[in-house]
């Protein structure tokens, strides 16, 4: 098969992509990926030289550049994991939001049926299902939970969603839709929680928790995601959405601790900031239907996780120092300066 990956030299999607080159000895990957700030060729270094990858500098928005692309490779399936990601950069500037999530989907969705895509494939987010609240434990986001947004970034990953299941139901066609909650692991971009925090901490420096460090995530090791994105866009329902993660609940504070432990750091390093607009408090996912279905689990327990990605992180310093040299520094500087 051949199979476009949107968003490839990202974090996820760049995870994706050996898994589906070590998984799938039979089908031919073609990244398209535009190189926003959060993309990372380094990460492809090792795709770059099989001969069954291709990478396609390209915007998902831009129809042409989508058109020639599909036009040449004839795709069977398209997974979309190109989008703007980061929260706090969707709070300070939403358009590119909506120009890449919406727009950008919407794009990809209307090439897929002139070509005929056997399967459109659109990773979305558990944040489409907006918060639980930190007192009911016993609640969790299933794919009945309503969709009520809380940031530009997860009201933009909603409408793509939506999208796409308005083309399921109106036009017929194959798409599937994945909800997972919070990725981490190797490559991944050092603005997001952990790997942000990792940096800092090898560096001595502040690590910055929003409010009192008390929301709570899912984590879920990327192995895992790519794991399941690839179950449901085989195998999943086509017009159907499914949740991925579970079982691996942590407060950002106990997050942060751990890094502090495993990196023999001292919790002095720890340094409460004003906290995010619209916080999200509590992000916990109901498996059961992947699970029923696919048998799909977790199957990477936080502990080992964290470890294995503090290690890839300390081995890796170059490739996140170059980062935290360039443009990101500046980034840094507007975002958390007045906190
Ligand atoms: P990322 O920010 O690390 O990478 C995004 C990639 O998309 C980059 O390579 C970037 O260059 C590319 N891109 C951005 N705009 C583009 C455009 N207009 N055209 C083509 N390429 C473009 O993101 P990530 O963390 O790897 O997330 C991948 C997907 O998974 C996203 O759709 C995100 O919403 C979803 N997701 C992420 C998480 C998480 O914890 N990271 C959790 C659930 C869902
Ligand atoms: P993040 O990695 O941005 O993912 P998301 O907001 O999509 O869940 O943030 C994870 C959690 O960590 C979230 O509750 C916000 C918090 N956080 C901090 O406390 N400090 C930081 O500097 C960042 C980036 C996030």
């Amino acid at each position: 098969m051949n199979i476009v990956v949107t968003g490839g030299a990202g974090f996820i999607g760049s995870n994706f992509v050996y898994y589906l080159l070590a998984h799938h000895p039979e089908d031919r990957v073609i990244c398209l990926d535009k190189l926003t700030y959060a993309a990372s060729m380094e990460a492809l270094d090792d795709a770059m030289r099989d001969e069954r990858f291709r990478f396609v500098r390209g915007d998902i928005a831009d129809t042409d550049a989508v058109e020639r692309l599909f036009a040449e490779e004839k795709p069977d399936i398209v997974v979309n994991f190109a989008a703007e990601t980061h929260v706090d950069r969707s709070i300070d500037d939403p358009g590119v939001f909506v120009r890449t999530n919406i727009m950008g989907t919407q794009t990809l969705l209307d090439a897929c049926r002139k070509h005929g895509v056997r399967r459109f494939h659109q990773v979305s987010t558990d944040e489409v299902y907006g918060d639980l609240p930190l007192d009911r434990p016993d609640l969790f986001f299933t794919e009945e939970t309503p969709l009520h947004t809380s940031s530009p970034y997860s009201a933009s990953k909603a409408g793509a969603d939506l999208l796409a299941l308005a083309y399921a139901r109106t036009f017929g066609l194959p798409v599937s839709i994945t909800r997972c909650s919070n990725n981490y692991g190797p490559y991944q971009f050092p603005e997001k929680l952990i790997p942000l925090m990792i940096s800092r901490a090898l560096a001595d420096e502040s690590m910055p928790v929003y409010g009192k460090g008390e929301n709570v995530r899912d984590w879920l090791y990327v192995e895992d995601h790519c794991a399941a994105v690839d179950a449901v866009m085989r195998m999943g329902r086509p017009g159907e959405v499914y949740n991925v993660g579970g079982h691996n609940e942590r407060t950002n504070l106990s997050v942060v601790r751990t890094i502090l432990q495993e990196l023999r750091k001292p919790e002095s390093l720890i340094a409460f900031v004003t906290d995010r607009p619209g916080h999200d408090r509590r992000y916990a996912i109901d498996p059961a239907k992947i699970s029923a279905e696919l048998g799909w689990l977790p199957a990477t327990p936080f502990e080992e996780g964290i470890r294995r990605t503090i290690r890839w992180y300390v081995d890796n310093r170059g490739w996140w120092s170059r980062i935290l040299s360039g443009d990101y520094r500046a980034y840094y500087e507007k975002m958390y300066a007045h906190r």
